[in-house]
Order: C-alpha cells, then sequence, then structure tokens
C-alpha cells in the first residue's frame, strides 16, 4: 500500500464513459478516521439521450476478506517451514537417542562416570538439544495435540509463577470463576504461556508488572474463527513494546530481535494455538506494552466424555517391581536398536533386535509357536521403506490379541502418538529417551490390567 492519494474516481468515470473497476486494495479513510481496505468500480449514469450526467461509485469493505487471506498466507508460510523443521528433528532425535542412552549407560556402569561433571554436561546440553528438536516438532505438520479435558485457570496461575520465580516482574491474576472446559493438551498450553510470559518478563528488564486475565466469551461472526463459546486470555506488559515494522514478523520462526533470541517461541505458540482451532493475535505500542490475546475453543457439550481416555492411568496402580520381561524391539537404526537393547539388559530384561516391522512379525510368531512369546513389544513408528510399527502392531494383534506393546518415534506430535491407544499400544516413549523414561513406561504398561 503507498498511502498515495488516488485520481479522483467519478473523473475517470466521467471522462472514460465505459464502467471501469477503478482499483483494488484502496485504503477508504472514513470520516471518524478508521481504515477500510476496499475494492471499487464505478459505471457512468446517462440520460436518456445517452449523455453522461453522472457516475455510480460501488465500495465493497475488503477488510475482512484481507485478514482472512493474511491469515492463510502465514498459516502455509509455517506449515512448509515446519515441513522442513520437522524433518530436522526427527533426524536429530535419533542421534539425540544414541547419544543420550550412552551417556546414561556409561553413568551407570562405572562409578567414576557417575560422578564425572562432564559426562554430567553432555547429558545437560543434549537434553537442551532434545528440547529444542520438540519446540521444533510442535510446529512441524502432523503434529496433533494430546487433548484431555482440562481447566486453564490453574495452568496460568502454575505456568506464570514458575516462569516468573525470582524474577523482578511480578504477575497480577484477573481470572474469571467458572471458566469454560477446553479439551486441548496441557503441556502444549503451558508452552504457549511460557513463551508469552517469559517475552513479556523480558521486556520489562527493569522490572514491572504482568496482567494476566482469562474470561468466557461467545463468539460471533468472527473472521477465522467458528461461532460458539470460547475462552479468551490476554497476556498483558507495560514494557518496550514491538515497532510497527515488526509486529507482522514476530509470528515469523526465527525472527528474534534479542542477541540470544532463537525466535521459535512465538511461532510455537502459534502453531499450538491453530492446532487448537484458537486464535492469537497482538496489540502493541512502543513504549507502552504489549498484549497478547488468545482464544480457545470451549467443551460444548458435558456429555462429550470420548476425549477423558487419558485421565484412566493415573488411577492404574503401579506395581513396585517388574519381572525380567521378554522384550521384542523394532528399530531400523543400528545404533538406537543397540542402545535400547543395552539398557534393556540393564534394567533385566532379555530382548530379541529385529530391524523392521517384517522381522519383528516373523520373530513375534517363532517365540509364540516355540511356546515362549514376547511379554512386550517395543516398535519404532517410523520405518522408512520398511513395515511401520503402526502396521506391524495391526498384524501382532491378529496374532496375540492382549499382546503389550510400546510405540516409540522421534516424531513427538504425530497423530499416532497423541491416539496410541486407538492403534493398539499401551504406552509411548518419545525419543530420545531416558532410561529412567524408558522403565518408568515398561512398568505402566505392564501393570494395565486389560
Ligand atoms: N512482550 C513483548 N514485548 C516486546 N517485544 C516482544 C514481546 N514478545 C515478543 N516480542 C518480539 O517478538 C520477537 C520474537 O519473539 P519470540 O518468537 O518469542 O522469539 P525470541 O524471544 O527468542 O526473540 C522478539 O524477539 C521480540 O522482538
Ligand atoms: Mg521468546
Amino acid at each position: 500500500m503507498t498511502r498515495e492519494p488516488l485520481d479522483n474516481p467519478v473523473e475517470t468515470v466521467i471522462k472514460s464513459s465505459r464502467i471501469v473497476n477503478l482499483s483494488n486494495h484502496t485504503t477508504l479513510i472514513s470520516k471518524d478516521g478508521a481504515e477500510h481496505i476496499i475494492a471499487d468500480s464505478g459505471a457512468p449514469i446517462r440520460d436518456k439521450t445517452g449523455s453522461i450526467i453522472g457516475a455510480v461509485l460501488v465500495f465493497r469493505d475488503e477488510t475482512e476478506k484481507k485478514q482472512v487471506e493474511e491469515e492463510l498466507f502465514k498459516t502455509r508460510k509455517l506449515e512448509s517451514i515446519g515441513l522442513l523443521a520437522g524433518g530436522i528433528a526427527h533426524d536429530f532425535n535419533n542421534l539425540l537417542t544414541a547419544i543420550m542412552g550412552n551417556l546414561d549407560m556409561a553413568m551407570v556402569k562405572s562409578e567414576t562416570a557417575k560422578s564425572s561433571s562432564n559426562l554430567q554436561e553432555a547429558k545437560n546440553a543434549a537434553m537442551r538439544a532434545r528440547d529444542l528438536a520438540r519446540q521444533l516438532l510442535t510446529f512441524s505438520k502432523g503434529g496433533a495435540p494430546i487433548r484431555k479435558k482440562m481447566d486453564i485457570a490453574n495452568l496460568l496461575e502454575d505456568t506464570t509463577n514458575f516462569i516468573l520465580a525470582g524474577a523482578s516482574v511480578s504477575p497480577r491474576f484477573f481470572i474469571a470463576p467458572d471458566l469454560y472446559t477446553l479439551s486441548a493438551d496441557e503441556g502444549q498450553l503451558s508452552q504457549v504461556i511460557q513463551n508469552i510470559v517469559l517475552n513479556a518478563n523480558q521486556a520489562m528488564p527493569e522490572g514491572g508488572l504482568i496482567d494476566i486475565a482469562a474470561e468466557n466469551t461467545e463468539l460471533n461472526g468472527h473472521p477465522t474463527l467458528p461461532d460458539g463459546p470460547y475462552v479468551r486470555i490476554f497476556i498483558r506488559d507495560y514494557g518496550v513494546g514491538i515497532p510497527g515494522k515488526y509486529i507482522s514478523k514476530i509470528f515469523d520462526p526465527y525472527f528474534t530481535t534479542k542477541e540470544q533470541g532463537n525466535g521459535l517461541g512465538l511461532s510455537t505458540a502459534y502453531s499450538i494455538v491453530m492446532r487448537h482451532e484458537g486464535y492469537i493475535d497482538v496489540s502493541s505500542k512502543p513504549g507502552a506494552g504489549t498484549t497478547f490475546t488468545i482464544l480457545l475453543p470451549a467443551v460444548v457439550s458435558a456429555t462429550d466424555d470420548a476425549l477423558d481416555t487419558e485421565t484412566k492411568d493415573e488411577t492404574t496402580n503401579i506395581s513396585a517391581s517388574i519381572l525380567p520381561l521378554k522384550i521384542l524391539i523394532m528399530d531400523d537404526e543400528d545404533a538406537i536398536l543397540e542402545i535400547l537393547g543395552e539398557m534393556l539388559s540393564f534394567l533385566g530384561h532379555r530382548v530379541m533386535e529385529t530391524l523392521d516391522g517384517n522381522q519383528a512379525i516373523e520373530q513375534f510368531r517363532k517365540a509364540m509357536d516355540q511356546g515362549e512369546p514376547f511379554d512386550l513389544v517395543i516398535l519404532d513408528l517410523t520405518v522408512p521403506g520398511g513395515l511401520s510399527g503402526k502396521e506391524t502392531i495391526v498384524e501382532l494383534l491378529k496374532l496375540k490379541p492382549d499382546v503389550k506393546a510400546i510405540v516409540s518415534s522421534g516424531y513427538a506430535n504425530d497423530p499416532v502418538m497423541a491416539q496410541y491407544r486407538e492403534h493398539g499400544f499401551h504406552g509411548v516413549v518419545n525419543k530420545p529417551f531416558q532410561m529412567q523414561e524408558l522403565s518408568e513406561t515398561i512398568r505402566q504398561v505392564m501393570s494395565l490390567e486389560e
């Protein structure tokens, strides 16, 4: 947009004596100063003799259409970057699984190694790399939130207090009682709040206040969201603010104005909110502060229990010890197969390693024929060019309907990982995993009663 004044449209029509489309993306400034993006066209009015006596102008307000287009463009851009990032993060996770696993093993094998600060540092760095890879995966395509019914009020307070612990900034909460229930991924929403509150804190190096507000609202005619009940969240700081020239860029991956920034906080927040069919927006005044507004759809009917399957786990009694198990593992990466095998052996189990689904099925059948079936299988979700974990479990279930199975993946956000139960699995391990997480998951899966 040039902000140049246009030629007088009436003159143009009269001069050309034809119907004309005058211009697109024109800004009409109304008397009250509000700006509307319009498309306009004009046509001459003739009297009986055919001579032109005037002109009609038609203005169509395109402000909203333009907003929707921009939103779509933003989403597309993030999608393509997400695809790339997801691929990289996946390979990264495989490597990190081997790195972290071997560090873990080294530390449990020798007392000297256990107390070595070098190894501990290496492990800490590997964990940070894992967090980064997970952030990347969060906005990679296909990331499905693991939804549960939840109440956002506590999450807002807990997450904010956690992030601001020890900071010179203090939060003020304005949270309406009786907020609607959401069906959302608590971990992901916590990440959204963390990223925004962290930015707010960083925007006020001298300290100050952050206001966190939440209220119920009914949407009706929102430009991108369907009508219905929503929870609206505001996070406002009184910090440096965002200059106008940056405001359209802040949700882009890797956009940062900070020396130590990575520019992933808001793009991650954006994709998480989009995946929850919500909306996130910002308004800011340089020097005065910034407000982020988030809309999240509420659960409509109280009887909608389909999403509540997850809570079952928490009440399951986890038995204290598990017997040595006979475990079949499948992963196409040699290094992962090896370290996974080593970890499981260390935990006292007997392990059979296979490199793809067909091998796994063959070994599984063989063991059954010999009357010594496997107690547990751990399958890699994606096997390029081979039978994947998702396909393998279907066959194993035919052989043994009560087979206990764990799915492992470097794609923490793959829909199968979110809905593992529907696919016949009993648990998930996200690569890279630590020995502790692995043994915990095995314990849980083995103590599940079918
Ligand atoms: N509350 C805020 N106040 C001022 N600027 C902000 C705020 N939140 C975000 N920004 C701007 O948006 C950019 C991107 O934020 P983000 O994606 O979290 O990445 P990072 O914090 O790593 O820079 C920041 O570098 C900053 O310029
Ligand atoms: Mg940030």
